[in-house]
């Protein structure tokens, strides 16, 4: 089968480490993202499933075969990039049919092909139309039609979504996921978007700077980050800085400039460790009159933007650049608060990680 495995993947190009030691498997009919921002690696992982360039260390196998040396056109993947790359002079099912071509495969086998696929991407008996006639999505997905002619037992995307406007990004998110589900084989998605990554992947894997931080499915990457800069990466966060004054249990409790204030300890934090509690703009919530203890703290209100679903408050920090925001569901009778008021929020320590300090990622 078409598993694929990166076994102690580095690569560099001279001094500069792109790749730091992957080791990862991806089964096989999964739909596994790299998620990270722009230069941690991506790109470059990729090229080296797809036969580009090799690892400098370390080695890809696809189906527990080793790929070194072996081109991309003897590898069982195909490869879409963010620019399509279709022919906009030739036909629909000539473009999809183009790989079978040169393969040799016979006229009317090609064209039977095609519209089998055509149907596969919601795009029956279009064949006859030229690209130039199609919208931004439907030459999307005839160019993921075109990918899966040639039957690789591996599909690669490199940010395949990120040069069409939002509405249509979303749309094909779905259809995206609809298609891997048909066609069964294993699709290596990469972005930088995490709604991408988090709506359509089995399991994702966050990077930065050329490192693997954390493999997992959505919710865990989201609600058990590992580090720092998943903490920050992925969906929006609050990091308040302390030192941890006990380490109990499952939790953490860290002197913070708001007082003593608990989470969750997965990591092992201990007592004097430097670290950061992050809790979600939808865990903070209004606190009752008189409420205290480590789950609770007093802050300012800075602003209120009102999203119609959710009040979003602003709060102030403990950095002046990164206020606090707290999101509260719109039931009808959330309670408004000029800027400068003074509020109580509370939150559940079981939604608030504590991790060791780390690179946070840029907004
Ligand atoms: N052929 C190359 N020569 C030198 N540096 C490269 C080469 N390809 C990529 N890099 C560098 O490696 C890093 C990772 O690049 P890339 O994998 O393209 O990132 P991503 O796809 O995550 O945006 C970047 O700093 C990039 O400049
Ligand atoms: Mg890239």
């Amino acid at each position: 089968m078409s598993s694929v495995e990166l076994d102690q993947v580095t690569i560099r190009f001279g001094d500069f480490v792109a790749v730091d030691n992957c080791n990862l498997t991806i089964e096989s009919g999964e739909f596994f993202s790299f998620l990270g921002p722009s230069g941690c690696g991506k790109t470059t992982i990729l090229r080296a499933v797809s036969g580009f360039n090799d690892p400098t260390e370390g080695s890809v196998r696809i189906g527990g075969k080793d790929m070194r040396g072996i081109g991309p056109n003897n590898r069982p993947t195909a490869l879409i990039f963010q620019n399509l790359a279709l022919f906009p002079l030739m036909s629909v099912a000539d473009n999809i049919a183009f790989g079978l071509e040169v393969r040799g495969i016979p006229y009317n086998e090609r064209r039977r092909r095609a519209e089998e696929l055509l149907n596969l991407i919601a795009l029956p008996g279009q064949g006859d139309k030229m690209v130039s006639e199609l919208s931004g999505g439907q030459r999307q997905r005839v160019a993921i039609a075109r990918a899966l002619a040639v039957e690789p037992e591996v599909l690669l995307l490199d940010e395949p979504l990120s040069a069409l406007d939002l509405k249509l990004r979303q749309h094909m998110r779905t259809e995206l996921r609809a298609i891997q589900q048909r066609v069964g084989i294993t699709f290596i998605y990469i972005t930088h978007d995490q709604g991408e990554a988090l709506t359509m992947s089995d399991r994702i894997a966050v990077m930065s700077a050329g490192i693997v931080q954390q493999v997992g499915n959505g919710s865990e990457i989201y609600n058990n980050p590992a580090t720092a800069f998943v903490a920050s990466f992925v969906g929006e966060n609050n990091a308040i800085s302390g030192k941890v004054s006990r380490a109990e249990g499952n939790y953490a409790v860290l002197d913070t400039s708001f007082g003593p204030l608990r989470g969750i300890n997965n990591r092992g934090l201990k007592e004097g460790d430097a670290a950061y509690l992050f809790i979600r703009p939808e865990v903070l919530r209004p606190a009752e009159e008189g409420a205290s203890g480590d789950t609770t703290f007093e802050t300012e209100a800075i602003k209120e933007e009102f999203e119609g679903s959710f009040l979003h408050v602003f709060l102030k920090s403990d950095n002046e650049d990164k206020p606090f925001k707290m999101a509260l569901v719109n039931d009808a009778n959330v309670t408004r608060r000029s800027p400068g008021t003074s509020v109580k929020v509370t939150f559940d320590p079981d939604r608030a990680v504590a991790l060791p300090v780390g690179e946070l990622a840029d907004e």
